[in-house]
């Protein structure tokens, strides 16, 4: 459908057509980054799963590849679902998917490549064996999915866990291995939190607490934190924490209970789910791919012949100045397709004003943004006992002493379409401030079949800190991350005028008794070859 082509992203990672789901099994090979993906081969709604597969130099640039592996087995019949990769000391690739059997059962089954000398890993096998893990007496037997990556205990097994849930307690299998093909149960849980349900694509990584490089899944020691992420099926939000790892009785211990898996800090506080990283051996890093959704109507996506799209891959660090929270940011490679930039240099922006950026076309920018407050001002604004929050919020339009102000990125020349990324900073009893980061997608579409959510999240500001956001604009995607990617918002928006040509960018202060100053660097963005496989048939 032509009229809703405008919609299609020009450098985020999608397949050519039909539904997308979950990343799976990413992991770098001869060169090569491997992406595999949930895929609905005969439609844009989800079904028929399969593994889909694409390769890239870079991360940015794709080429899409046959189908890796498809239901043709007893115990996969009725999807090919979420797995992970885990590269051996020798370089042996062993893929680990969840398996919806005949019969609906979750079983965990083995693959590998057919040939490991074709750096495209074009092929898959899967063990004649299969399945290898079956759900444990007390489990159900449709909450045992999505295996993690194998990490190396001290003993030189290979531990892994499983996504589940006993009444309404997430929580996290774990089995040990030596071969990937027979393993043993461990006794209790890796983690486990009452009330968040059923856990979906847990991820269990290590963190540097010194180093500005990304850890290899096996890594453990003094220098080092762990990660606990689940996603969560009853708010299909990717949650993590950060705690301790003991390896002799093969649990996590959170830093603090009270922002524990599932309870406390989001990746992302719009749409991003179903996330799993991978150790980039090339370039020493561990990067996180999230899927993001639509929030327009279903049969929208099937007049589109599509849904979905993958987050730009992230880069994920120890954010060592909270300790609480990750740092997450756009892999490097995507400033590879940045063209023209403009700069603003320290623009005022007085109280309850809006400001054109000329910027020429706005569908596909990174803007990179930082603002300061008028300190005079903000020592006088009043204290407001205000329980704020994004989502509960009037939005963008709302004025409050010290915000919203930020950047309305698809805006139309009037304004009746814009979608506004801002901070709203609150002066609670004793002078003490709180930031909040916002993304307000209520007046993004004239559309009445889109979701109109208002995302958002408080976000730490540090002492000396300056606020700042960085966005990523591709037609219908607004991917943004704030004080250095600490917490991020992802959203999608189907404006109606506010498209081609027609996209604008504004600056504004919606505060009633604050000033500030924003600096600005805008580029214009490439797009990224998203390639069909040279004889596709499909
Ligand atoms: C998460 C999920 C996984 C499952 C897959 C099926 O979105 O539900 O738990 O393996 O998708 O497509």
């Amino acid at each position: 459908n032509s009229m809703l082509s405008w919609q299609r992203p020009a450098f985020h990672f999608q397949p050519e057509k039909n539904w997308m789901n979950d990343p799976n099994g990413p992991l770098f090979y001869k060169g090569w980054y491997h992406f595999f993906y949930q895929y609905n081969p005969n439609g844009a709604i989800w079904g028929d799963i399969v593994w889909g597969h694409a390769v890239s130099r870079d991360l940015i640039h794709w080429l899409h590849l046959p189908l890796a592996m498809v239901p043709d087995q007893w115990y996969d019949l009725n999807g090919v679902w979420t797995g992970s990769a885990t590269i051996l000391p020798d370089g042996q690739i062993v893929m680990l998917y969840t398996g919806s059997t005949n019969e609906s059962v979750q079983v965990q089954n083995l693959a590998y490549p057919a040939d490991p000398s074709d750096p495209l890993l074009i092929n898959w096998v899967k063990y004649s064996g299969n399945p290898v893990l079956v759900p444990p007496p007390g489990i159900h037997p449709k909450d045992f999915r999505d295996p993690t990556t194998a990490w190396l205990t001290s003993e030189g097994k290979w531990r892994i866990v499983i996504g589940s849930k006993i009444n309404k307690t997430g929580i996290a299998l774990v089995y040990d291995t030596r071969d990937f093909k027979n393993y043993e149960r461990l006794d209790g849980l890796l983690h486990g939190v009452p009330g968040t349900g059923m856990w979906e694509c847990v991820d269990f990584y290590p963190v540097s607490r010194t180093e500005e490089n990304g850890l290899d899944t096996s890594i453990n020691g003094l220098e080092v934190k762990h990660v606990v992420k689940a996603s969560l099926d009853q708010d299909k939000h990717d949650y993590y924490a950060i705690g301790t790892y003991h390896e002799k009785n093969s649990t996590w211990i959170p830093d603090n209970p009270k922002i524990d898996v599932g309870i406390g800090v989001r990746y992302d506080y719009g749409m991003f789910y179903a996330s799993k990283t991978f150790y980039d051996p090339d370039k020493g890093r561990r990067i996180l791919w999230g899927w993001i959704g639509e929030s327009d109507s279903e049969f929208a996506d099937v007049q589109k012949g599509w849904a979905s799209i993958q987050s730009i891959p992230r880069t994920i660090l120890l954010d060592k100045k909270t300790g609480t929270h990750l740092l997450q940011w756009p892999v490097e490679e995507v400033e590879s397709l940045r063209l023209s930039s403009n700069e603003f240099d320290e623009v005022e922006v007085k109280a309850g004003s809006v400001m054109k950026l000329a910027v020429g076309s706005a569908t596909q920018l990174d803007i990179i943004a930082e603002f300061e407050i008028d300190k005079k001002a903000l020592d006088k604004a009043p204290e407001s006992n205000a329980t704020f929050s994004c989502s509960s919020s009037g939005g963008a339009a709302e004025r409050g002493a010290l915000g919203p102000f930020g950047v309305s990125v698809l805006a139309d020349e009037t304004l009746s379409e814009q979608t506004p990324v801002y901070f709203y900073i609150v002066k609670g009893h004793g002078g003490s401030l709180k930031t909040h980061f916002c993304s307000d997608q209520s007046r993004s579409s004239e559309a009445t079949d889109v979701n109109k959510h208002i995302y958002g999240s408080s976000v730490p500001v540090q002492h000396g800190e300056k606020l700042s956001l960085r966005i990523l604009v591709d037609h219908s995607i607004v991917e943004t991350f704030a004080q250095g990617g600490r917490t991020c918002i992802a959203s999608r928006v189907y404006p109606t005028k506010a498209i081609y040509g027609a996209a604008r960018l504004f600056l504004f202060n919606n505060a009633t008794d604050v000033s500030i100053t924003a600096s600005l660097k805008i580029w214009q963005m490439n797009s990224a070859f998203i390639r069909p496989y040279p004889n596709d048939k499909n």
